[in-house]
């Protein structure tokens, strides 16, 4: 089955072009929401898409199965899934639970068309080059919230002794053997420290990565590959050590759940004066957003198995800078700007991380937001109620603020576009249904 990307649909299997009628995937779809209902009841999360992406990609550095659980079914995990397929991986899928060998790994190239679906594609950087001693991978283009760049996981890669150049739009990178050195990162970057420790485990002596990202999917990968006997410590801190080993094994992790699923959630609730319990769930990964969301006057507890959130009024106006973690999560500025929609005075949200992040606010404008956005500061006058539109999805995390817009606004809101939010919430409208939410998912013919 082939990830759909749009309504002509190139299948590999059988070379030959079909029109795909796109089944709960692609462009022909839009979610409808009616708002206005309280969310009640129970809601599990599903495992985090920034952790399965990285560790599905750690498979190319053994042969014989690894065995992933609780990986969510995503439109980001069938790409990541392609791309193993075509480096030569074998992957089986199983609902969540995905199974990786990389034994017969024939080739280095990471094609274009699959990265510029998916970026975190580059992460096949590191672990080809550690592996072959070769990697093809077409240069990311940017993207909707910013140029993201990857000049820091080139530089890594050349100070460990690979020789990277730039042609035809492909990073052609070659390296006879690699070798343990020190990196310093000038931005802190997440995947540009996943890329290097993957790089690293393979190589000859110690790695040390400097002003490493400390985000729990950063954690979460380096015990994935200590468990394949990797040698990290660090990992969580601003300096990651990998001691270089000779070989690695297989490994069976289970994947860890999605922090910024779980935020979502948490403002779904709050908006919509709701009263849910999250299970499944880890709260220590995001107490900055749960200290924020309190800080609004939202009640959050900590009970068996996961958090109760009940939302209530007045909401308080906070301001908020994004920073990464353990500070507040730019994935989570979306969601947090439509509950400061509700607010009852002005609150300042600063993006620090991506130089384009705010592209939601216009179709938030649309549903009568009051946002005035100056750089990367916008500032939020609320008080006012949402009123229901048609609006367009266009990037993931901006996908999940225009539906929890919808859930709070009076009348129908119609988000088009939905293959953004299928790259990273797993059956998002069912869980909300769940919960109470008049929210449904239809074809546009
Ligand atoms: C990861 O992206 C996440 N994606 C993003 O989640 C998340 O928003 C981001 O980290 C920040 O937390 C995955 O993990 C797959 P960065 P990444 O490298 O690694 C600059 C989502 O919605 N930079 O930490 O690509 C960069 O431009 C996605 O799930 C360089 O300049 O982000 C940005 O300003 C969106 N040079 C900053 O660093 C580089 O070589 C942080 O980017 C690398 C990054």
């Amino acid at each position: 089955m082939l990830p759909v990307n749009g309504r002509l649909q190139f299948d590999l299997s059988r070379g030959e072009l079909y029109r795909h009628r796109a089944k709960g995937k692609g462009y022909m779809e839009k979610i409808l929401i009616e708002g206005g209902r309280r969310l009640e009841g129970t809601v599990a999360i599903s495992g985090a898409k920034n952790a399965a992406l990285p560790i599905l990609v750690s498979a190319l550095l053994t042969d014989g199965w690894n065995t992933y659980q609780n990986v969510p079914e995503l439109r980001d995990v069938m790409t990541i899934n392609k791309l193993l397929t075509e480096l030569g991986a074998r992957v089986e899928t199983e609902k969540n639970t995905v199974r990786v060998n990389a034994g017969a790994l024939s080739r280095y190239e990471a094609p274009y068309e699959l990265v510029r679906t998916m970026r975190a594609s580059v992460l096949v950087l590191g672990p080809l080059l550690a592996r072959l001693g070769r990697a093809r991978v077409s240069l990311p283009g940017g993207c909707a919230i910013g140029a993201r760049p990857i000049n820091l996981h080139l530089r890594g890669l050349e100070l460990l002794g690979a020789e990277i150049s730039l042609n035809h739009g492909y990073i052609e990178a070659k390296a006879k053997s690699l070798k343990g050195t020190d990196i310093y990162f000038d931005i802190v970057t997440v995947t540009g420290t996943e890329n290097l420790m993957m790089a690293a485990v393979l190589a000859e002596g110690t790695t040390t990565l400097r002003n490493a990202a400390r985000e729990p999917e950063v954690c979460a990968l380096a015990e994935a590959l200590n468990q394949m006997g990797a040698q990290i410590s660090g990992a969580g801190t601003p300096m990651i050590t990998i001691r270089g080993v000779d070989t690695l094994r297989p490994a069976s992790v289970t994947i860890i759940p999605d922090r910024i699923e779980t935020g979502t959630f948490i403002i779904a609730s709050a908006l919509t004066q709701g009263n849910i319990k999250i299970v499944s769930c880890e709260p220590s990964h995001l107490t900055a957003v749960i200290h924020k969301v309190r800080e609004a006057g939202v009640t959050i507890e900590e009970e068996p198995g996961g958090l109760r959130v009940i939302g209530g009024e007045p909401i308080c106006s906070v301001d908020v800078k994004t920073l990464p973690y353990p500070g507040f999560p730019t994935d989570m500025q979306a969601q947090f700007m439509v509950l400061m929609c509700l607010a009852s005075g002005l609150s300042v949200i600063s993006e620090t991380i991506f130089e384009n992040r705010f592209i939601h606010v216009c179709e938030l404008q649309r549903m009568g937001a009051n946002i005035k956005v100056s750089g990367n500061t916008a500032i939020v006058s609320g008080g006012k109620s949402l009123t229901g539109a048609p609006v367009m999805a266009t990037d993931l995390r901006a996908s999940a603020s225009l539906i929890l817009a919808g859930l709070a606004a009076k009348g129908t809101t119609e988000v088009s576009r939905v293959y953004h939010i299928d790259r990273g919430y797993e059956a998002i409208e069912k869980k909300l249904a769940q919960l109470g939410a008049n929210i449904r998912r239809v074809q546009i013919t």
